[in-house]
């Protein structure tokens, strides 16, 4: 309701993946293209971010970019034991019987995925939250999907897209195998302030509304108690909205966005984290 109270059609700040709000800074699009390219090449590539940073909304942009040629399959639980995550794959890709020991299943996998090159089309397989991927032998799988190529093409694009301390855990050795064959690797960084005032902009217009709404002073407190972190963003900036609405103010100013992250929840402890725009390289990267 209070999106009558300020002139918008729908509720700017929903929590969810809505691809009619994507907010595209440079971040956001040299991810995008990044991707493009890996899937492209048919490479495998690694996306990170903080939790609520948009990782699993720019693949959605990534699947509606990537267009029909591709088949693609999601994965948005990996917490799976080798021959289960083999299952998966399997049925998002296609395969109409999934067998049961893991070497029938990347048989299949295999077949499904020759088929698919013969018809000119290929494979995409994003594997979301990939952080909780549970051990070693799991990615050890993706690293033998990998394998599957003919002479001159690989058969299936993987995107692995995980929170930071992926990254970290694939630093280890043991890991180097799969790692060295990364083609892109990407780390999603926070708005800055400039961005959170362009993102909330952004959003207000594909609701429908005509107004900034936010002062410049409640502009700077919500990057600075949200780290500049879109979900947060979205959490304080609702909350910010029916706040300012029961004081009756015809503009969200920094006191109504200071009393909504007074005794906030989701925002407690955080800083502002300075941060870098890429990833550290995790094997090669190419542009
Ligand atoms: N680039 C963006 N444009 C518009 N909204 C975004 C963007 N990135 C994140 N959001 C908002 O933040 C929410 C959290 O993003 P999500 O992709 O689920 O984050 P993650 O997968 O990194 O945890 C989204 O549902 C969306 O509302
Ligand atoms: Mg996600």
């Amino acid at each position: 309701m209070y999106e009558a109270y300020w002139e918008l059609r729908d509720k700017p700040f929903r929590k969810t993946p809505d691809p009619r709000y994507l907010f595209l800074n440079e971040t956001y699009e040299e991810a995008l293209e990044r991707l493009l390219f890996a899937v492209e090449e048919m490479e495998l590539a690694l996306l990170t971010g903080e939790v609520g940073s948009g990782k699993t909304l720019l693949t959605r942009a990534l699947v509606d970019r990537v267009g029909e040629r591709y088949e693609v399959g999601m994965i948005l639980n990996p917490r799976l034991p080798p021959r289960q995550f083999l299952r998966t794959v399997a049925l998002e890709l296609g395969v109409a019987e999934p067998g049961y020991h893991s070497n029938d299943l990347l048989d299949q996998i295999h077949g499904r995925l020759l088929a698919l090159d013969e018809d000119n089309r290929a494979a995409l397989l994003v594997v979301d939250e990939a952080h909780l991927i549970p051990g070693k032998p799991t990615f050890e799988e993706i690293r033998l999907l990998t394998n599957f190529q003919l002479d001159d093409r690989n058969l299936i694009a993987i995107v692995l897209v995980g929170q930071p301390e992926l990254r970290q855990r694939l630093r280890h050795r043991t890991y180097r195998a799969l790692t060295q064959r990364f083609g892109v690797s990407f780390e999603i960084v926070p708005l800055s302030v400039d961005d959170t005032r362009a993102y909330l902009a952004h959003r207000l217009a594909v609701a429908g509304g005509e107004r900034t709404l936010f002062t410049e002073e409640a502009i700077g407190r919500l990057h600075a108690g949200t780290g500049g972190v879109p979900r947060l963003l979205n959490h304080v900036a609702t909350q910010a909205l029916v706040e300012a609405m029961a004081r009756g103010a015809d503009e969200v100013d920094g006191g109504a966005v200071a009393a909504v992250l007074e005794d906030d929840f989701a925002t407690e402890g955080r800083v502002v984290t300075p941060s870098r725009k890429e990833g550290a390289p995790l094997g090669a990267r190419k542009k």
